[in-house]
């Protein structure tokens, strides 16, 4: 209820005040490698169509940030900081215990419960120390479920060797380190209703009933023309995280095309499934943000993955909007005042979270 109230008077204020500004009431982010930052098209497109929130695609994962025990390399992670708070933007952080992008020190070798606990606990202080609040939410825990129909803990090594613990532990440590920051649960194929996210919803609630500070979760929300929930299961889903307190997030969002060059005809049908995704996110009252993973097809991990051009991304291969574009632009742009003050959304990645109370 307080969240829908802030809701409203932020719309009402974007409506009674001078129009002289245009920004995002939510901010779009986009995930990006740092190298990027060196490519004027790139940078231009940014700032042209006003991304307030980057993502290190990759960065800030563990195989990156400690590829040798004990020595971290920030210098990714920091380039991406630094580019955002020169150019008004926040930065979400990307992941601290994955099953995946695990260093080889950590894979190659057999640890005792104590020991892989000392290495998850000095990883979390080390990252979520050092970036401070130039992040504004953490992943703290990435895709821990598996694709079973029982939808069990995924057997990583952190599963394997901790137990169902380290999702506290990770959770807490990183509390502990710094308290202020939102800390998500991320996953993918649980934006719909659905076994994966029921299993999500059962273990979340648990976790928060036993006192574990985890204050989001993210949607990562990989789609394709052939393969997307419905827009009523999408609202209904996510509703039912934000009834738990929690605030929610689209972390990950791309919408695969299947074929190209893509068709007229497909462009407005991805468009309308990005609509539905912004729309169920926001109808919550405590959508924090709508991040997609990247922002031209000229650059997508599906053309890695899958070896041809998938156009899932909101820009062309040559940065121009696509329809998709609009559905963020129609959806997500409201018009400031010029001399908003700091703590308006035009200078905060987070409206929802700093203006209103959770
Ligand atoms: O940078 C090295 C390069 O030096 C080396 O020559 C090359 C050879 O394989 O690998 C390069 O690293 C690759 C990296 O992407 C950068 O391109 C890794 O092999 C590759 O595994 C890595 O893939 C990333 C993947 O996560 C695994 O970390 C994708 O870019 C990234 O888009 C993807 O992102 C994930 C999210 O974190 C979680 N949700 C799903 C999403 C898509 O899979």
């Amino acid at each position: 209820m307080i969240q829908k109230q802030c809701v409203t008077v932020l719309l009402l204020l974007s409506i009674v005040l001078t129009v002289t500004a245009q920004t995002f009431a939510l901010p779009w982010g986009v995930a990006l490698t740092s190298k990027r930052l060196q490519e004027t098209n790139f940078t231009t497109a940014l700032s042209t169509y006003r991304v307030r929130s980057l993502t290190p695609e990759n960065e800030m994962k563990m195989g990156v940030l400690q590829p040798q025990k004990g020595t971290f390399d920030f210098s990714g992670a920091d380039a991406i900081i630094e580019y955002a708070k020169a150019h008004d933007m926040g930065v979400r952080g990307h992941t601290l215990v994955w099953h995946k992008n695990i260093p080889s020190w950590v894979t190659d070798e057999t640890w005792t419960k104590a020991q892989l606990t000392d290495i998850l606990d000095n990883h979390i202080e080390t990252v979520v120390g050092h970036m401070g609040n130039d992040v504004y939410a953490w992943d703290v825990v990435n895709e821990a479920l598996d694709d079973t129909t029982a939808h069990a803990r995924r057997p990583s090594i952190w599963q394997e060797t901790i137990g169902d613990e380290y999702i506290v532990h990770a959770f807490t440590k990183a509390h502990q380190v710094n308290p202020t920051i939102p800390l998500y649960y991320n996953d993918y194929g649980i934006i719909g209703k659905n076994g994966k996210s029921d299993a999500v919803y059962t273990m979340v609630k648990s976790l928060l009933n036993q006192g574990v500070p985890i204050t989001g979760i993210g949607f990562q929300s990989h789609l394709s023309l052939n393969s997307h929930p419905t827009a009523e299961s999408m609202q209904q889903n996510m509703q039912r995280f934000v009834d738990l307190g929690l605030e929610v997030s689209v972390t990950e969002l791309d919408v695969a095309i299947g074929t190209s060059p893509a068709t007229a005809e497909q462009l407005a049908q991805q468009e309308q499934i990005y609509r539905d995704v912004i729309s169920a996110c926001m109808s919550t009252g405590a959508c924090a943000g709508i991040t997609t993973w990247g922002l031209t097809d000229k650059y997508t991990w599906l053309t890695d993955y899958l070896g041809h051009t998938e156009a899932p991304l909101p820009l062309t291969t040559t940065y121009e909007p696509k329809p998709a574009y609009q559905a963020i632009k129609d959806m997500l742009l409201v018009t400031y005042p010029a001399d908003t003050p700091a703590s308006h959304p035009t200078t905060d990645p987070r409206p929802h979270s700093r203006v209103c109370t959770y």
